[in-house]
């Protein structure tokens, strides 16, 4: 995606414009200063300081230096020498089945593995086992739907080759009938060379989850620019290929590299996942017939890149493939409480990308114009009409709420253009100069066009398919990078749901884009922006913890101190709840934020 807004004049679907830290070296300059770091990067050893000191934005830093090294890519790194050492992982749990998965390390040919799932970790009390075949022509991994479990009930599973064990993962089956309680952690953007996951390592150290959402980015396709670069080997977590992906080889290196990273194997090994790419899974702005991120004329056939993605992801992902791996849109029901639809708003049914001057023209506005595609649509619909559940929750990638702000700010994102505004609409209409008339009166923007702002129609179907069937609608988001809450109203008014959409675990956000707008002022401004937007971090990474029980749903965000050192504090908070009900729907804060 294309998460900001364009300087004026600059084209909007220009090819890699988006990167995981931003486009160029926008905030980031390198110096061989030796400030004492401050704050959030005062634990840096003195000896690190001396070294060459890299400044990300306001008050992060990185040390370039032998004391942090630089690690092995996936296929020479210890990780890759051991038989099982990308781990093991579970997902797309359902009442009474859940996927495994791992992935048996150097094999020159097929072998076979045997399973084994129980219900204690000295594996005495054996539930289930089997034998599945690894595969160098699936990259050594293997998935295994393992059936004829019992519902809401945790397992522990392993593998082996001969008398070689893989490590033990514990995974848990979705409850079914009355339910009193449903904890979902968020995640989405984890660029792996520009940051430490310690997202994954809290998330994976806490035993209340149910489910973790995957919402795409999990890796990025784009390869790395001279700042990011510099980055990674600060961090020893330069990947290989350094560059783009385009074949099936690559996006299998780099699926190896990323886990090679003790969090993300132990968030996997932990909690069941379930999952949805976004864009940078395949290639930058993905969309039904192309991307903005490919050109065929020098990176060949976009329909051959895009499969050689779609197998590396599903091949280490533990997703149910079905017949047409195309096809990832399913649904988990969580029984009476809620019912899970994870949707994929890139690459099945997205029509062509707009920008600003045919939006402005009313191009968005066409009733035609899809996200999800007529199937996918038709799909969803039939799923909220059928579920009786309390909860309807959308698990996906782009934003969803409106995040439409005056053309003004659009053109000119800066303290001065936001500030003239927000002057303009404190002021009585009575008192109003005629400027500030013309600044209220203004067209407006969604601020980032591939999300579903620049859908509007689709999104309007979306929540009057929950408004038809009188459902709690819940969407939950990735992205952006950045934590935002919503209230969500359809056009006339009436209250459908609300919206958590999750912050990066490692990508940077608009305290990166926006490096000339004071944090808290950019936050601040958004919510006085735009209507029924409630909360907006823009400049922490960190995940949403989002807990649903018969009467209320509650997004707990969690945000990490820095992820460019190896230490790290977890701030808990702040938490917005919802009720369920017409009077409900509508977002309280339950503690402010830290
Ligand atoms: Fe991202």
């Amino acid at each position: 995606m294309l998460w900001g807004v364009p300087a004026r004049g600059r084209k909007m679907q220009e090819k890699k414009m988006d990167r995981p830290m931003g486009n160029g070296n926008a905030g980031i300059t390198a110096t061989t200063a030796v400030d004492p770091p401050t704050g959030a990067d005062a634990g840096f050893a003195g000896a690190e300081l001396s070294r060459r000191h890299f400044v990300l934005g306001a008050g992060s830093a990185l040390v370039l230096g032998s004391t942090v090294g630089l690690g092995a890519c996936g296929g020479g790194s210890d990780v890759d020498r051991q038989p099982f050492g990308y781990g093991v992982a579970s997902g797309d749990p359902l009442a009474d089945r859940v996927i495994i998965w791992t992935r048996a390390n150097r094999l020159t040919e097929a072998v076979q593995l045997r399973w084994e799932v129980a219900l204690d970790a000295s594996f005495s009390n054996m539930v289930t086992s089997g034998t599945v075949t690894a595969d160098p022509a699936h990259d050594s991994t293997v998935k295994v739907d393992v059936t004829g479990l019992q519902p809401a009930t945790s397992y522990f599973y392993r593998f082996k080759n001969g008398s070689v064990l893989s490590e033990t993962g514990r995974t848990r089956t979705l409850p079914a009938g009355s339910v009193e309680q449903v904890k979902l952690g968020v995640f989405s953007c984890a660029a792996y060379p520009i940051g430490q996951f310690h997202v994954y390592n809290h998330a994976s150290n806490r035993s209340d989850l149910d489910a973790a959402l995957m919402l795409g980015d999990y890796i990025y396709e784009s390869g790395l620019s001279d700042a990011e670069q510099l980055v990674a080997r600060a961090l020893g977590r330069e990947v290989d290929p350094q560059g783009e992906l385009h074949t099936l080889t690559d996006y299998r290196l780099l699926y190896q590299r990323y886990h090679t990273d003790a969090d993300l194997r132990g968030l996997r090994r932990n909690v069941p996942l379930i999952g949805v790419w976004d864009d940078h899974e395949i290639v930058n702005d993905i969309w039904r017939d192309g991307a903005g991120g490919h050109d065929p004329a020098t990176e060949g056939s976009f329909a051959a890149r895009r499969a050689a993605a779609v197998q590396a992801y599903h091949e280490w992902m533990p997703t149910r493939t079905g017949a047409d791996p195309l096809r990832i849109y399913r649904s988990f029901d969580f029984g009476n409480l809620l019912s899970l639809h994870m949707l994929d708003t890139r690459v099945i049914g997205r029509d062509a990308p707009t920008n600003r001057d045919p939006y402005l023209a009313g191009l968005a506005d066409d009733p035609s114009r899809q996200l999800l595609g007529t199937e996918q649509e038709a799909w969803l619909a039939a799923r909220l009409q059928g579920s009786g559940a309390t909860w309807q929750v959308l698990g996906q990638q782009v934003v969803f709420g409106g995040m439409r702000i005056p053309l003004s700010v659009y053109d000119d994102f800066s303290e001065d253009a936001i500030n003239a505004f927000l002057a303009a609409l404190d002021t009585p209409d009575a008192s109003r100069t005629a400027a500030q008339r013309a600044l209220v009166a203004q067209p407006r923007i969604g601020y980032e066009l591939t999300n579903w702002d620049g859908f509007p129609a689709a999104r309007e179907r979306v929540l009057a398919m929950a408004h038809a069937t009188d459902k709690n609608l819940v969407v939950l988001s990735g992205d952006s990078h950045n934590a935002w809450a919503h209230d969500l109203r359809d056009t006339a008014g009436h209250r459908i749901g609300v919206e958590f959409a999750t912050p990066s675990v490692t990508s940077t956000g608009l305290e990166i884009k926006h490096p000339d707008v004071g944090r808290q002022f950019l936050a601040d401004s958004f919510v006085r922006m735009v209507p029924d937007l409630t909360y907006a971090d823009t400049a922490r990474r960190g995940y949403v913890a989002v807990t649903f029980t018969p009467t209320s749903v509650t997004g707990e965000f969690v945000f990490v101190s820095s992820v460019f050192v190896n230490s790290y504090s977890a701030t808990v908070g702040p938490a917005l709840q919802a009720q369920a009900g017409p009077a409900g729907r509508e977002l309280t804060r339950l503690q402010p934020s830290a």
